[in-house]
């Protein structure tokens, strides 16, 4: 079972363990407070972008939609976005942020 560890805006860090194939988003909303930002959960605002700090190679490629997004935003390849992304089978650690609005 992998690992997330979510590291926040203000310094602090929350990590959770996450079943194979589970979603990111299912994952931050059983978090105890927020973590990431949603607003449509479909790939089509960019609200809930992040910034995959280690472990990129533990979550699965993107789709087309979440792709396409992120070139509108000209994303860097280790952005995603949290509503699309799931994680591998495995026991990895990843760890991620937010994205800033300027990033
Ligand atoms: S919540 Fe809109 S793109 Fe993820």
């Amino acid at each position: 079972m992998a690992r997330v560890r979510f590291v926040l805006d203000d310094g602090s860090t929350f990590e959770a363990p996450c079943e194979d194939g589970g979603s990111l988003a299912d994952l931050c909303d059983a978090a105890p407070k927020a973590v990431v930002p949603f607003s449509c959960r479909s790939a089509n605002c960019g609200t809930c972008r992040i910034v995959i700090l280690e472990g990129q190679e533990a979550i699965h490629s993107h789709d087309d939609e979440e792709l396409d997004l992120l070139e509108i935003f000209r994303a860097p390849p280790t952005h995603r976005l949290a509503c699309c992304a799931k994680l591998k089978p495995g026991n990895a650690l990843v760890v991620l942020r937010p994205a800033r609005d300027d990033e």
